[in-house]
């Protein structure tokens, strides 16, 4: 259970990152904001590449941020994009999600402020992690 006032920073983060997305190919913006267990907050953009495959997705940008400031323990996840459509978080994004948390709620934003939550295990089944190795 996240409390209220850590969902709306989360939410608000995640819009706010969506507006510094680099799309000029895709013209698709994405925002992402985590929280990890020291209870702060990250954010991250997708940010596009002139060679394609290079692209990072928001999800990861944020994820690394929070990473490369010494955090480990992911305990939520919102994805926003201005479409009507609500996001879905790529395969490569599930699978770094999974590095982080065994299971987390990832909560999905639409550009009408619409919510759908579901979970990393609803999303990545029976997931490959670090503990197999
Ligand atoms: N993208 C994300 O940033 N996150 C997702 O969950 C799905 C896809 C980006 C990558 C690329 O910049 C654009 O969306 C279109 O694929």
């Amino acid at each position: 259970m996240i409390a209220p006032e850590l969902l709306e920073e989360l939410i608000s983060r995640a819009k706010v990152a969506y507006g510094q997305a680099y799309v000029p190919y895709s013209h698709y913006p994405v925002g992402a904001a985590v929280l990890f267990s020291s209870g702060k907050i990250y954010s991250g953009c997708n940010v596009e590449n002139a060679s394609y495959g290079l692209t990072v997705c928001a999800e990861r940008n944020a994820i690394f941020q929070a990473v490369a400031q010494g955090e480990r323990e992911l305990k939520a996840i919102v994805i926003a994009v201005p479409s009507d459509v609500f996001p879905s978080p790529c395969g490569a994004c599930r699978q770094v999600i999974r590095e982080f948390a065994v299971d987390c709620p990832v909560l999905l934003m639409n550009g009408q402020g619409q919510i759908r939550w579901t979970s990393l295990k609803a999303l990545l089944p029976e997931a490959f992690g670090p503990e197999f190795l």
